[in-house]
């Protein structure tokens, strides 16, 4: 197995400027990684590159500023695509998974009819529910949902699918529970029934090879502020022939090819669905973001995920009263742990970390109906990323022996 090794991390660390702050005079120690990852300094100075020496709108300009930004902007298109094994066409800028999600249901459900079946999970994010949900109270269509076990585990063998389902959605990656889902095979039951299958990688892209060919997933939602790129963008991935049946979401400038005073040609894709000045400096920012992860190598960033995880379930599970969430098996997860100090609130637990430098996330982690079919008001979520180190969690074990200490 090939990991990143304690040289190559010394030298990779410093790339990152913000991991040498210190927080209440502690070293900090950054476990938030779900929530959103730091920034390198190749993704700064691009963005910086891009207002200080050619800051200028896109595709409509005849000037050199304007063609210098196009063809970045364009690149950033190339390389995210690239990333995740699409042809560019299918790679449409949002900004950020929620939009991505918004934008499938508000085009896909008008053409449903009441009735008609949208099949979840029972670990999705609000991003992947709300939306789905509230159109579907909108439109008279029903949700059903796929259960978990007690290890957050899906069901799959007692799946509600049926005839009248017309989408399954599912995330790649619980954000709370950890839990990769055997997406192909989802897939697979999902095409035999002749549903749409959306895939919600807000946590899987940033942390494993992801190819949407190999999937076999009609669409892929993504964040690059999750895999060290600015806020405020993201992608949707499509299957060409999907999104040229599709509507638009937006309408507006850039995403027209004709105007007139009673009708519209649309752009080609993936222009059709980026309507509007889209977000220039982001999108450079994100191209920057893929080329740095792939000068590391997601396998390297895989497998060293696995490895912090296996050590934070050892160490953590060494705490005493304390309980973990989501599968026993490290390698059925993505690198983070959600945990609870018994009969301690995880927002007093979080907090309290944070007296010793640690950051983590404490609460619903968005995820509000499966913390209510588990019993809990929230947790604490350790979520760790390529910059992460053993020692990092050996501090998070050991402090978190302290917090204890606190309501003794
Ligand atoms: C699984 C999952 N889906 C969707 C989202 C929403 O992502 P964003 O807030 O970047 O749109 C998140 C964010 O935490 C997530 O973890």
């Amino acid at each position: 197995m090939v990991t990143i090794t304690e040289s190559k991390m010394e030298k990779l660390r410093e790339d990152f400027p913000i991991l040498s702050r210190r927080i209440h005079d502690k070293k900090l120690v950054y476990l938030d990684n779900s929530a959103t990852t730091q920034k390198p300094k190749q993704v700064i100075d691009a963005i910086t590159d891009y207002y200080t020496k050619y800051n200028s709108n896109v595709h409509r300009g005849l000037h050199k500023l304007s063609e210098e930004a196009t063809v970045k902007f364009e690149e950033a298109h190339n390389k995210v695509a690239k990333f995740i094994n699409s042809d560019s066409q299918e790679l449409i800028f949002t900004k950020g998974t929620t939009e991505s999600l918004n934008l499938l249901a508000y085009s896909l459900l008008t053409d449903l009819k009441k009735g008609d079946e949208i099949l979840l999970t029972q670990m999705e994010h609000h991003s992947n529910l709300v939306p789905w949900q509230q159109l579907a109270k909108r439109f008279e269509l029903n949700l059903k949902f796929i259960e978990i076990d007690k290890d957050g585990i899906l069901n799959l063998e007692n799946n509600p699918i049926n005839n009248k389902t017309k989408i399954v959605s599912v995330a790649h990656t619980s954000n709370f529970l950890g839990t990769i889902n055997p997406v192909k095979e989802i897939g697979k039951i999902a095409h035999e029934n002749n549903a749409l299958f959306v895939v919600d990688g807000a946590q899987s892209v940033p942390h494993m090879p992801v190819d949407v060919k190999d999937l076999d997933c009609d669409f892929l939602a993504f964040s690059a502020h999750k895999m060290l790129g600015p806020t405020g963008i993201g992608a949707l991935y499509g299957k060409k022939e999907l999104l040229e049946k599709m509507h638009p979401f937006n309408y507006g400038g850039d995403m027209i090819l004709e105007v007139k005073f009673d009708d519209t040609k649309f752009n080609n894709l993936p222009w059709k669905f980026e309507a509007g000045t889209p977000n220039i400096a982001g999108a450079i920012g994100f191209g920057a973001a893929v080329d740095y992860l792939n000068k590391i190598g997601m396998e390297n960033i895989k497998n060293h995920g696995l490895e912090l995880t296996k050590h934070a379930m050892r160490r953590l599970n060494e705490v005493k009263n304390l309980e973990i969430y989501g599968p026993l098996r490290a390698d059925r997860r993505g690198p983070l742990v959600s945990f609870n100090l018994i009969n301690i609130h995880p927002h007093d637990t979080t907090s309290l970390l944070d007296d010793y430098g640690i950051a983590v996330r404490g609460g619903h982690h968005c995820a509000m109906p499966t913390m209510k079919l588990m019993n809990l008001v929230g947790s604490t979520r350790a979520s760790f990323y390529f910059y992460n180190t053993k020692e990092e969690i050996d501090y998070l074990a050991s402090t978190l022996d302290k917090v204890k200490g606190v309501f003794k």
